[in-house]
């Protein structure tokens, strides 16, 4: 049996501006009041969590000058070591202020490029200063609404020249900070740039250093383009390059519902953290959700609570799976122990194919896979029932 209480050791992290979101929307205002980094950090290291994660302006807000600064960081640092929890991550704000209208290191204009550098460089600072080994980065104003607005090559040339120089600025101070790129498709422009995870995973390749470089991808993020996402996270993990993750909910491609782990595609969830469980990904389980609007605080905690101990509960529900001998027979039979097998034997080369007609293709074209029984045996797992 599981154990269904977080503790630390599941590596269970929060951003500072999930449980803090005071639920403003396009339609309508705040519901909640806004909430401490302090009382923040107390809860969450109550409800079990390992960490937390913040963007620059939620823990020092915009504009605050230096004597404003030192002091949020070290009521910030106190509360840190009063509770033990850790900030493996930090990502820096490049959305909010009308600066970043027409986006941050992809903007027409240079001069909010060169502050975009400045204020990530200001805060990979106060990153390292804090531990953290990954540092986000989400261009959600990095696009366009028309085509017209943007020419996209050369976009990507100026987000490759300021990826470029962050990882030159982290080697030059000796940091060990990787950065982790986190796509998504649109909201809040109509078009991002680098939408899923394969257009990141491409741009990657054109990087100067692209060892530092990977991705943070997001439940919701792909399911919004209509992807599997335990497509996705199964690619980044071949790749290497799954630094990160954000745990959420979607249900279906629209807006970005940021949705509490599981309560979108469950059966989606459950394979997740089989493969995330399997794959043995060590790093953060970062929830990235939005306590919807309609709960007061009392729910907002418990929707944190409830994202940690889905998780757990879907674990469990993934090791019964894999232990159970009717699984091992489905397995086989569906054959996916013999797509682990070369195609080619030792030794062989293309030589040692043989002809078209070397193939009973009649019988081999009879076969059944069975993945609808193996799938039900999941969904029975997932269910409880075994
Ligand atoms: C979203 C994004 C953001 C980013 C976060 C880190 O839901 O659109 O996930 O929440 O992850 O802002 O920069
Ligand atoms: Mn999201
Ligand atoms: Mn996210």
């Amino acid at each position: 049996m599981t154990q269904l209480t977080p503790r630390p050791e599941d590596k269970f992290t929060f951003g500072m501006w999930t449980v803090g979101w005071q639920a403003r929307d396009p339609f309508g205002d705040a519901t909640r009041r806004a909430l401490d980094p302090v009382e923040i950090v107390e809860n969450l290291a109550q409800l079990g969590a390992y960490g937390l994660t913040f963007h620059d302006d939620d823990l020092i807000p915009f504009g605050s000058d230096e004597a404003a600064r030192a002091k949020s960081i070290a009521r910030f640092k106190e509360s840190l070591a009063a509770t033990g929890l850790k900030v493996p991550m930090v990502t820096t704000n490049l959305f909010s202020h009308p600066i970043f209208k027409d986006g941050a290191f992809t903007s027409n204009d240079r001069d909010v490029r060169r502050y975009a550098l400045s204020k990530v460089m200001r805060n990979l600072h106060l990153a390292a200063e804090l531990g953290a080994e990954t540092y986000v980065m989400w261009g959600g104003r990095e696009g366009s609404e028309m085509d017209a607005a943007k020419d996209v090559r050369h976009a990507l040339d100026r987000y490759k020249e300021g990826v470029d120089t962050l990882c030159q600025f982290v080697i030059d101070h000796g940091y060990s900070i990787r950065f982790a790129l986190e796509p998504k498709p649109n909201e809040p422009r109509g078009d991002i740039l680098l939408p899923t995870v394969g257009h990141a995973l491409a741009f990657i390749n054109e990087l100067q250093y692209p060892e530092m470089v990977g991705l943070n991808p997001e439940v919701g993020h792909e399911q919004m383009a209509g992807l599997n996402f335990v497509h996705a996270i199964a690619q980044a993990l071949w790749h290497g390059k799954l630094f990160h993750i954000d745990l959420n909910g979607q249900r279906g491609i629209k807006y970005d519902q940021d949705f509490v782990f599981g309560h979108g595609d469950l059966m989606n969830a459950f394979f997740l953290v089989d493969l995330l469980e399997s794959a043995g990904y060590a790093g953060p389980k970062h929830f990235d959700y939005k306590p919807m609007r309609t709960e007061n605080l009392d729910g907002v905690w418990a929707s944190a609570a409830a994202n940690m101990r889905t998780y757990l509960l879907l674990k469990e529900r993934a090791l019964a799976f894999r232990a159970d001998p009717r699984v091992h027979t489905a397995l086989e039979f569906s054959g996916l122990n013999s797509l682990q097998q070369p195609t080619l034997a030792p030794g062989e080369s293309y030589r040692d194919i043989p002809g078209v007609d070397g193939f009973d293709v009649e019988e081999l074209g009879k076969r059944g896979y069975g993945y609808v029984q193996l799938s039900q045996l999941a969904l029975e797992h997932l269910l409880g029932v075994h």
